[in-house]
């Protein structure tokens, strides 16, 4: 379930324990409220935990289909749920559909002591 959140640091934004988020799986997170509502997802992708700002870009709409589901059938591409462009997992770049050759906004992350996942907040320099 995309869950609505807060920044817990400036800079930084709190989204789930890492082993929250499974192999081949995201979650989606919401920040603020709209006008200035600011949607995440991670997704673990042969190994590695990337961010991305959850927003396609060939028309801004969040790509999950139903609630952190962000992969394709194959579990191979990230897919728009709106118009099927599907993305590379690990670049975000678009290769089918009809934003081919754009690219998801990859958010920087890190991993804290206790195995939390923060997403570095681009609209805000971090500390
Ligand atoms: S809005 Fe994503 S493919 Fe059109």
């Amino acid at each position: 379930m995309t869950a609505t959140a807060d920044s817990t640091r400036a800079g930084r934004l709190r989204l789930c324990p890492a082993d929250e988020v499974p192999e081949g799986g995201g979650r989606g997170f919401v920040f603020g409220r709209m006008p200035e509502e600011l949607r995440v997802f991670v997704i673990r992708w042969q190994g590695r935990l990337l961010a991305y700002e959850n927003a396609c870009p060939h028309a801004g709409v969040s790509l999950d289909w139903t609630p952190d589901r962000f992969f394709d059938r194959n579990g191979e591409l990230l897919i728009c749920a709106l118009h099927g462009a599907r993305f590379r997992p690990e670049d975000g770049l678009c290769v089918a559909g009809p934003c081919r050759g754009l690219k998801l906004t990859a958010l920087a992350i890190e991993l804290n002591d206790e195995g939390v996942v923060h997403a570095l907040d681009p609209g805000r320099p971090s500390p």
